[in-house]
């Protein structure tokens, strides 16, 4: 059974990775310092599919844990990188958190496997089209400067993985662009866990819906969309767990394109935000206490992807739509009502 190096494994994506992989026939290694998760996630995964993965927590951005780790598992031949902070907001307030939590934890990653062969699958976002000139958005359209230094934090860190890859024979990376991860898996014993108060949509409608938040407000109906508010490319976090599977599956034949590629993880679609709640409300029965509010600063107006890339080169392709999306974020967040998780 191949070991894969999950990083960031007991979070939102990569909690539902190491399910997908366990399922075909990997065997996860979790690393994860759970500055933004739980540790009870890895009993949830063990109700999933009936083991518990092994499991240490330790801060990749400390050098001497992380290469003691690599020299004491020289197994592990693909690494799946999710560790690292995402909020958009938090990383304009404090830039040198997320400049030094996301490339001290990349480096170290890479320096500690300079001397070994390793496939190498890395977070990377959609935020780096910025506004696209034309939509969808294809893998070749041009990284725009970033808008907050997360996004920067994905720039950089795709432009260090390429060089890297090209420059080292050991090294395959994929980096996988990922529109909006939302939804839960189907048992709905993992999802998403926001601390705090929720910055993205979808958690934020849940714990509206579920009476944890008074309202929603729906940040902006006046801009050049159908109805006026932003439009998103929704992926449902299962479809995305997949494409990680997918990406190591490729760089185990060999990727054809070469040492370092990308990819866009979407559907393909676009849902306006009003559309997004409109589909909540269908499939849960709920009514939801929204009110319309002022634009919020920095968002894109709308993107959503060209997945041609990633159906034909790298096998995979999303099969849930925004309906399951919905369902199964609002069963997530029924779970948790029941059974809180912190
Ligand atoms: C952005 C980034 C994404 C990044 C994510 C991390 C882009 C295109 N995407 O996602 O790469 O991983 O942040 O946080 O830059 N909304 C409301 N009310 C709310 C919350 C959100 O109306 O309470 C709207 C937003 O204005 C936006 C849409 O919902 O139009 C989606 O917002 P959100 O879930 O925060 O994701 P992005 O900003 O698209």
């Amino acid at each position: 059974m191949r070991k894969i190096l999950v990083t960031g494994g007991t979070g939102y994506i990569g909690s539902h990775t190491v399910v997908e992989l366990f399922q075909a026939g990997y065997t996860p290694v979790i690393v994860d310092n759970l500055s933004n998760s739980s540790v009870q996630i890895l009993d949830q995964i063990e109700k999933i599919i009936g083991v518990k993965p092994e499991f240490h927590q330790f801060d990749l951005c400390d050098t001497a844990k992380t290469t003691t780790f690599v020299q004491n598992n020289p197994d592990i031949t693909g690494i799946i990188h999710f560790a690292a902070s995402k909020a958009v907001g938090e990383s304009v307030i404090d830039p040198l958190k997320y400049y030094s939590n996301n490339f001290f934890s990349l480096l170290n990653l890479l320096n500690a496997y300079k001397d070994k062969p390793v496939n190498f699958v890395f977070s990377s976002s959609c935020t780096v089209y910025g506004e696209p000139d034309e939509l969808p958005v294809t893998e070749s359209a041009p990284v725009k400067k970033a808008a907050s230094p997360y996004g920067n934090t994905k720039q950089i860190a795709e432009e260090i993985l390429e060089e890297t890859a090209n420059a080292y024979d050991n090294y395959n990376v994929i980096a996988l662009r990922y529109f909006n991860p939302v939804g839960a898996h189907h048992t709905a014993l993992i999802g998403e866990l926001p601390i705090g108060v929720p910055q993205n949509l979808l958690p934020f409608i849940t714990q509206t819906a579920i009476g944890k938040r008074e309202k929603l407000t729906v940040f902006g109906n006046d801009y050049d969309t159908p109805d006026g508010s932003c439009i998103r490319d929704f992926i449902h976090v299962v479809d995305l767990a997949k494409a990680h599977v997918a990406a190591i599956q490729l760089l185990e034949k060999g990727n054809p394109n070469g040492k370092y590629d990308v990819f866009n993880v979407g559907t393909g679609n676009g849902y306006s935000v009003l559309e997004a709640i409109g589909a909540f409300e269908k499939v849960s029965g709920q009514k939801l206490n929204y009110v319309i509010g002022p634009r919020r600063e920095g968002d894109i107006i709308k993107v959503w992807g060209d997945v041609a890339k990633s159906s034909q080169e790298l096998g995979w392709k999303a099969e849930l739509g925004i309906d399951e999306m919905m369902a199964s974020a609002w069963a997530w967040e029924k779970y948790l009502k029941e059974h809180p998780i912190g």
